[in-house]
């Protein structure tokens, strides 16, 4: 395994279209591998592989607190997406020292192919179907920013703003 180097905003491969997954093999399970590393040593909560500079239809995700709920979604597509949203703060590692308000579906239902390509469907609410709204995202060349209300928060403003409270 293998910690990548992660792509920041201003990188043309973050704009691209993704290609789906047509083939599991070691290639592909040391790629997952090698996401599930660089997005918790970085912290973050999911990780897409345009993040890493991959042009594959490809996200990890782990929105536990002890990093004890991985999931891999290739070739991911929402089917579902509730009526009700939440509106609340997104970053994004590809948009370092960052945070803006964005507003997402409350729920939505996924369905994808995990590493094996081995269907899975995947209903998540709150900070999952967020995560799972901003790393599919990121397979067809958005970032949060381009949906963010109002203007983006420095983390250290943000940081000292919440003290103050
Ligand atoms: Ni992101």
């Amino acid at each position: 395994m293998a910690l990548r180097t992660i792509r920041t905003q201003g990188d043309a491969v973050l704009g691209k279209v993704c290609k789906k997954v047509t083939e599991s093999n070691e290639r592909l399970l040391d790629l997952v591998k090698d996401m599930y590393e660089t997005m918790y040593d970085a912290q973050g909560v999911g990780l897409a592989a345009p993040q890493i500079g991959v042009l594959k239809r490809i996200c990890v995700i782990d929105v536990s607190p002890d990093c004890s709920e991985p999931i891999c979604l290739v070739n991911p597509v929402i089917v579902e997406y509730s009526e009700e949203t939440q509106t609340g703060y997104e970053g994004c590692l590809s948009v370092p020292d960052k945070t803006g308000i964005v507003t997402r579906a409350m729920k939505v239902k996924v369905e994808a192919f995990d590493e094996y390509l081995k269907p899975v469907t995947i209903e998540g609410e709150a900070l999952l179907a967020r995560a799972l709204q901003h790393e599919i995202d990121h397979l067809d060349g958005h970032l949060y920013v381009e949906k963010v209300e109002g203007r983006l928060f420095d983390n250290s403003e943000f940081e000292s703003e919440d003290a103050e409270e």
